[in-house]
């Protein structure tokens, strides 16, 4: 079952080694992996490793030597559906931005316009270089998606931000940002112990804006594009979930491997759809929807005409049903797991705590607009997780489909001990 056609990349540091790991997950999630390397990644790993684990020849050179053909440069370019950088030094990082391409990954990068993740590796100082940050932030801006380095045991002996990413982590964003999210859940060896909590879950994640006619043409409604929705729902899809996506209207495509996807208009369709999931057995529902707050009292027949309104006119509004106060708290029962949306542009944690507390959910997510690429639309985001101890985690400025994953992985410990499951 091939999937898609990954490049994976690998350059000079001491974390080539879990590259390794890297590959054998993609070939085990049956996609169809080609790897090229740098010289000072062979230093680290031999190519003969990465032949064996993805069983096709390792590109290393421009000039047709070893397992390379001359043309390798174009030919995989144009053959890869998703390129992947594990790791990525901040030689690389620099060469990819500027668009200096004078060996076989930084030419390779060069010939390939799909879907970019990289995984830095480096140094504590160089990370935190401006060169380095403002680097990281052309590719960003560029569309490349980031797995950030974590801190721990850096090679050169201090324990600091820097280290690569798990090879683990990797995978499940390749898998998301070649939009088969499902293939993470697939691979043997891949289920982490936060990973396993999701696996099987039966997941409601809610999405976008919801929209209120005014009459047959216009509608009010909200900015939210139903990214950081989407993101979640292909997160647990990508653990395993089996995932009931409703989502307002949107422009961008709802994520791969839902096990269904139901799409509304008005927050009434939307309520409806809830309820429904909540009856049809869903454990948790993720309310990421930027739900309409009123709606027209009165929807006009056909197209109102400039002419019979005048020069000026008042809209009156009426409150629309809040799904979560009064329709899902009143259906769940004990084990049920409401995770809840706020966007508060002032006090953000004492506001998001009370909306948690008044409606009845066990986390919020709080949603910082003035951080990262602001609220909407796919970037970097800030959220903060809540809990009813308090804040859990504040995730300071990172890409959604990141984020989505990475508040999964903590809430998976957090819901597994709440239940009395494992995690
Ligand atoms: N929500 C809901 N039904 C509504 C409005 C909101 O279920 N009619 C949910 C959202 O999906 C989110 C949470 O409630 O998970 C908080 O939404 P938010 O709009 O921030 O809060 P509101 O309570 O609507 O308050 P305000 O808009 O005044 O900040």
């Amino acid at each position: 079952m091939a999937r898609a056609n990954v490049l994976q990349l690998v350059t000079g540091g001491i974390a080539a080694y879990k590259s390794c790991l890297l590959t054998r997950l993609l070939v085990q999630a049956g996609f169809s992996v080609r790897v090229a390397m740098t010289d000072s990644a062979q230093r680290f790993v031999g190519p003969v490793t990465f032949r064996t684990l993805s069983g096709h020849g390792v590109a290393t050179d421009l000039w047709g030597e070893g397992d390379t053909d001359p043309l390798d440069h174009v030919e995989l370019a144009r053959w890869a559906d998703v390129a992947v950088v594990a790791p990525a030094t901040a030689n690389i990082l620099g060469k990819t931005a500027h668009g200096i391409a004078d060996d076989i990954v930084s030419t390779l990068l060069l010939a390939f316009d799909g879907p970019l993740v990289v995984a830095p590796a480096m140094n504590d100082v160089m990370w935190a270089h401006p060169a380095t940050r403002k680097n990281m932030e052309l590719l960003r801006d560029r569309g490349a998606v980031e797995v950030p380095p974590g801190t721990g045991w850096l090679a050169c002996g201090v324990e600091a931000e820097g280290r690569m990413a798990e090879a683990d982590a990797i995978f499940r964003t390749v898998c998301e940002t070649a939009g088969v999210p499902e293939a993470a859940a697939a691979a043997p060896g891949a289920e982490s112990a936060e990973a396993s909590f999701w696996a099987g879950h039966k997941v409601l994640v809610t999405a976008g804006p919801t929209r209120e006619p005014i009459d047959a043409i216009r509608y009010i409604s909200n900015r939210s594009t139903g990214a950081f929705g989407f993101a979640l729902a292909a997160a647990a899809a990508a653990r395993g979930a089996e995932v009931t996506l409703i989502h307002g209207p949107s422009d961008l495509r709802p994520p791969q491997g839902m096990a269904a996807v139901v799409p509304v208009e008005t927050t009434a369709e939307m309520s409806a759809a809830v309820a429904g999931g909540i009856r049809a057995g869903h454990r948790c529902l993720i309310m990421a929807a930027a739900v309409a707050d009123f709606s027209p009292l009165e929807v006009a027949n056909g197209k109102m005409k400039k002419e019979s309104i005048g020069t000026a006119w008042n809209l009156e509004m009426t409150r629309t049903v809040d799904i979560l106060a009064d329709v899902v708290r009143p259906e769940v029962t004990p084990g049920f797991t409401v995770i809840g949306f706020a966007l508060e542009t002032e006090d953000l944690i004492n506001r998001a705590t009370e909306k948690m507390r008044a409606k009845g959910m066990d986390y919020i997510i709080a949603n910082d607009p003035t951080a990262g690429d602001g609220a909407f639309g796919p970037g970097r985001h800030r959220v903060v997780l809540i809990g009813p101890d308090g804040v859990v985690w504040d995730s300071g400025p990172a890409d959604k489909t990141v984020l989505a994953g990475d508040l999964l992985d903590r809430l998976a410990p957090l819901l597994a001990a709440g239940s009395g499951e494992d995690s």
